[in-house]
């Protein structure tokens, strides 16, 4: 089956360690989204399960085989890259073609496989052209026409519709969500886009420095980060945080800002330095909804479905994510709130989650 496991998985070229200790399992049919920041080692990973990239020390299987010495070809996965990588001179079909032809599967069979395939993408009146004829999107839905074609036990993406515009990239993703519920295949999926994180995964892995920062659901990641790091990384705009000292309840933070937190469930003990992070989302704009806070309005961004204020609170500016209909304007002051259970406090020490 179609399982993957790392277990103590490292990589490095020469003195330099690129994945250290890595271990993940990853079940069958189950859609993993690695995120993580530029060289942190997502695609270095990726490629060691394809077997494109030698393996320094630990452990890779495939349902229960050692894949580590084995050739790419022989490993039963498929994947697809940014670049598409189709054969410029071949057809849509010669290219969709190309594996099955290789492993000698009959002409009649594999033009069956072809135009299935091609129907399910969207793609069968573009069979006859070569990719320097087709959009984008319509190349990128070939590279994943040909990785389906094949029907691996395993799919590897590496930011696969990152040369995509925007709305391209909204389409092709659906899809691929689409493609999961009906084929099943474990997916390891590399992105740098939240947004594709958050809604085809089933949990994200978010990589730091080649060690795993996290591994959970969607919803884990978002609503309980387990650092400083995964709630800044998770979420945009991007989480607040404020230092701060624990005294008498309040968090005491720089410039005589002070937020009460005797409403917050686990506040730390007396003397504790802490992060506490706030997500714009979270900001609501009046008192009320438990820790209220006053702050001066900098810059004002409206999105049309929300505006984002950017605003003072002593030394540090938070970015709110505030309703249009408050009209927050720019040089006031004004009164800010948010719910207790929405603040997330951090040992500023460890940078490990507090509660
Ligand atoms: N052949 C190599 N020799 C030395 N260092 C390398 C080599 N290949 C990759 N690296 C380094 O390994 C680190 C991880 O690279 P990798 O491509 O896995 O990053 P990534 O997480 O995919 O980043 P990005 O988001 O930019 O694609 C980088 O710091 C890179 O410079
Ligand atoms: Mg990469």
């Amino acid at each position: 089956m179609g399982a993957v496991s790392f277990r103590k998985l490292n990589k490095s070229y020469g003195s330099l360690r690129i994945v250290k200790d890595l271990d993940l399992e990853i079940a069958d049919g189950e859609f993993v989204v690695l995120v993580g920041p530029s060289g942190c080692g997502k695609s270095t990973t990726l490629r060691m399960l394809a077997g494109l990239e030698s393996i320094t020390s630990g452990e890779v299987r495939i349902g229960d085989t050692v894949v580590n010495d084995l050739q790419p070809r022989q490993r039963d996965i498929a994947m697809v890259f940014q670049d598409y990588a189709l054969y410029p001179h071949k057809t849509v079909r010669e290219n969709l073609g190309f594996s099955l032809k290789v492993r000698g599967v009959p002409r009649a069979e594999a033009d069956r496989l072809i135009e299935e395939v091609a129907a399910m993408l969207g793609i069968g009146h573009l069979l006859d052209r070569r990719p320097g004829q087709l959009s984008g999107g319509q190349r990128q839905r070939v590279a994943m026409g040909r990785a389906i074609v094949r029907r691996p036990q395993v799919f590897l993406f590496d930011e696969p519709l990152s040369n995509l515009d925007a709305q391209l990239r909204g389409q092709v993703r659906t899809e691929i969500k689409k493609l999961h519920q009906a084929l099943r295949t474990t997916i390891l999926y590399v992105t740098h886009d939240q947004v594709e994180a958050m809604t085809l995964a089933d949990r994200i892995v978010i990589l730091r420095g080649g060690v795993i920062e996290q591994v959970g659901t969607p919803d884990q990641v978002y609503n309980s980060p387990a650092s400083v790091f995964v709630g800044g990384f998770i979420g945009a705009p991007a989480m607040n945080f404020l230092r701060g000292r624990i005294e008498a309840g309040q968090a005491r933070c720089a410039d005589g800002v002070t937020l009460d937190l005797r409403q917050v469930a686990g506040v730390p003990a007396e003397g504790q330095e802490v992060i506490i992070g706030l997500r714009p989302e979270h900001i609501r704009a009046g008192h009320g909804a438990g820790v209220d806070f006053a702050a001066t309005v900098q810059v004002v961004e409206p999105l049309g479905a929300d505006t984002l204020a950017h605003v003072g609170i002593g030394d540090a500016v938070l970015t709110a994510r505030l309703d249009p209909k408050t009209h927050p304007q720019t040089g006031s002051r004004i009164a800010l709130s948010i719910a207790p259970g929405d603040l997330h406090l951090f040992d500023a020490r460890t940078e490990q989650a507090l509660r």
